[in-house]
């Protein structure tokens, strides 16, 4: 993977996953890392796996919806490694559950990780990107960014934010002239922990969902994830798509507009699990 050699990234989340495999992945091209995650355990074997390619990679603790830390935080990265090139706000949760019984501090949990976070490490890297003179923010979204459907209404409302902030992100960085490039990521399902980790609504059955969501829909593997993500980081694309399901649904959507919500509220109940 060209273009990477020499760049410092932060990636958020680092410690499974998605991040986890990018960690991995931008240590291969060269980038030097600085690696967080709230899951210190998964982290540390993040930072063996990096370390064991021969980069410098900082790894911490941080928790992406404490504003304060996540600005000390990149102040400290920035001392460390003297620059930062690209930021990956990765870090996520996922809920499921309708909306008629879904508790506001769920909805708000879910927005607090998967929108402020990337608002916070956003905000908190953007001097910094801008004074490297070549920037990159990198915001993952979802596929449910994109299009919603029944029991994810706080994570596509999450999901659709993170599009809608990083879009006009992007725009903002042409209009002022500043040398930092922006891209959302719209992962489909991936071989990773999210619906383990996940939590549901009361009633629901968190077991079932995740074992549907990783034997019917999870179909890339995280490793591929990471790959299709620096490729679209390198070719400088404002929307990377992930996986077949990804492709063919961001296409069913722009070919019916708003009609594919009638299509999914007769389909998908009966498909998932009760
Ligand atoms: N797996 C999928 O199918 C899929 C699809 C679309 C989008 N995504 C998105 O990809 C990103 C990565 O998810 P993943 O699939 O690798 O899941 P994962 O659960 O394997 O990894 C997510 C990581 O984020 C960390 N995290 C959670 N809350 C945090 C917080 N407050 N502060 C810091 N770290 C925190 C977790 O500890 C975990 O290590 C998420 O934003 C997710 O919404 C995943």
């Amino acid at each position: 993977m060209q273009g990477f050699a020499g760049k410092v990234a932060v990636v958020t989340g680092a410690g499974s996953g998605i991040g986890q495999a990018l960690a991995v992945e931008l240590a291969r091209a060269g980038a030097q890392l600085a690696i967080s995650d709230v899951d210190t355990e998964g982290l540390a074997e993040t930072e063996r796996r990096v370390a064991a390619l021969g980069v410098r990679v900082k790894a911490d603790r941080l928790d992406v919806t404490e504003r304060e830390a996540f600005l000390i935080y990149a102040d400290e990265v920035k001392e460390h490694f003297g620059k930062v090139n690209q930021i990956y706000n990765n870090a996520g949760i996922a809920y499921s559950g309708d909306i008629e019984i879904t508790p506001f501090k769920d909805i708000e949990r879910v927005m607090d990780v998967d929108f402020w976070g990337v608002v916070n490490g956003t905000k908190a890297f953007l001097p910094h990107l801008i004074a490297s003179g070549d920037g990159h923010v990198i915001n993952v979204s979802s596929l449910f960014g994109l299009l919603s459907v029944p029991a994810q209404g706080a994570y596509n409302a999450a999901k659709f934010a993170v599009r809608g902030f990083t879009e006009a992100l992007r725009q903002e960085m042409v209009v002022a002239g500043h040398p930092v490039k922006v891209t959302t990521v719209h992962p489909g399902g991936i071989k990773t922990a999210i619906a383990r980790n996940a939590t549901v609504a009361e009633g629901l059955d968190a077991a079932a969902l995740a074992e549907f969501f990783d034997r019917r829909l999870a179909s890339t593997t995280a490793e591929e994830a990471a790959r299709v993500i620096l490729a679209g980081v390198r070719k400088n694309r404002a929307r990377v798509l992930i996986g077949n399901d990804a492709r063919a649904l961001d296409l069913l959507v722009r070919i019916t507009g708003s009609g594919y919500q009638w299509l999914f509220s007769r389909a998908i109940p009966r498909l998932r699990p009760r």
